[in-house]
């Protein structure tokens, strides 16, 4: 439905977008995820078609954006970061301007309000003026904006920033609703929102896509992290016992957090992906050997707040990209 090829532009010296390449299909929902400046909303709006690119090109359902703007953007609603109201208008009033600007009129004017108030939950505060509403109500407005000519693809730049957490949820919800029967991308910087609503992520950092997969599919790519493993028995025999079960030259770390109740041993241990399963299975017959018992052992999964950071603190050179895993709902 979207396809994204080697996009570059420039702000005056400035680099914003380096090669930006990537394909969204039909029905997906992309998150495009990066810090502050990494070149989001730029790409946003170069795919709508408010902004030139330096070179590159942007085809959306087979037509290209610089050939042809105003077919484009019949497909395509926008919510620009900034979410740009008549603070003065009404809602009905706001909502009728845009439609008729989208060249709606008479009977398909009034079902595309119509359609609009109701999936973005706007009845109770169509007829207020826009400063009256909350910034929740107000991100509702300019979704419905984005939607009256019902388009087949969505591009919302961070929907939910500045939102209370209530107004979070709800928005999310919104989004989710609108993603089951269109195609939506949708930039963030919250972690948590792209794993509750987004099908796929791109990761950008400083103009250039650092991975590119599902969720799942970007965490498993971390090193495991450390187990967690609590064991019945005597808290003196325990610590020595391990301690000579994984002396400092085998390289895994075994860290005391305590006892709690009595009786209870906690303890980290961190292994490597090739001495991993070795620890597990050895910590296991040591348990069984001293007729303890193994309570827990489990390993907190890699968040993708991890991902995030590493990718975006420390860019490498080569993206990551599950490919087997980018596209759609798959999983691992
Ligand atoms: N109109 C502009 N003139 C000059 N620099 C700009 C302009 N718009 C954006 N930039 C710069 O380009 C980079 C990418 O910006 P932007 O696409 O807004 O990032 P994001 O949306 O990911 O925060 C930033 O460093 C920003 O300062
Ligand atoms: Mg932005």
């Amino acid at each position: 439905m979207i396809q994204v090829e080697n996009l570059v532009k420039h702000y005056g010296s400035f680099v914003a977008l380096k090669g930006i390449s990537f394909e969204v299909p039909s029905g997906q929902v992309l998150g495009f995820l990066g810090p502050n400046g990494a070149g989001k909303s730029t790409t946003m709006k170069i795919l709508t078609g408010y902004l030139y690119p330096s070179s590159g090109h942007v085809k959306v359902d087979g037509i290209d954006v610089q050939e042809d703007p105003l077919s484009v953007r019949k497909k395509v609603g926008y919510l620009p970061e900034t979410n740009p109201l008549y603070m003065d208008m009404r809602v009905d009033d706001y909502l009728r301007f845009v439609g008729s600007i989208r060249g709606l009129r008479g009977k398909a004017l009034s079902q595309g309000i119509q359609r609009v108030v109701e999936v973005c939950g706007l009845a109770r505060v169509y007829r207020k003026e826009i400063r009256e509403l909350s910034k929740g109500y107000r991100q509702r407005v300019g979704l419905a904006q984005a939607m009256i000519h019902d388009p087949e693809i969505l591009v919302l730049d961070e929907p939910t920033s500045g939102l209370d957490p209530n107004q979070i949820v709800e928005i999310r919800e919104l989004i989710r609703n609108l993603g089951t029967d269109r195609t939506v991308l949708l930039s963030t910087h919250y972690l948590q929102e792209v794993e509750a609503t987004c099908d796929r992520i791109l990761i950008i950092a400083q103009g250039k896509i650092v991975a590119d997969g599902t969720a799942r599919s970007l965490t498993s790519t971390l090193p495991p992290g450390p187990l967690t493993v609590e064991i019945k028995g005597p808290k003196d025999k325990v610590e020595t016992q391990l301690k000579e079960l994984f002396p400092p030259e085998t390289g895994v770390q075994v860290q005391f957090l305590g006892e709690d109740p009595p009786g209870e041993v906690c303890f980290r241990v961190g292994t490597s992906p090739e001495s991993d399963e070795h620890v597990r299975e050895a910590i296991f017959d040591l348990v069984s050997r001293n007729g303890w018992k193994l309570l827990e052992m489990h390993r907190p999964p890699a968040t993708l707040e991890q991902v995030f950071r590493k990718l975006t603190l420390d860019p490498i050179e080569e993206p990551l990209v599950a490919k087997e895993l980018s596209m759609g709902g798959s999983h691992v």
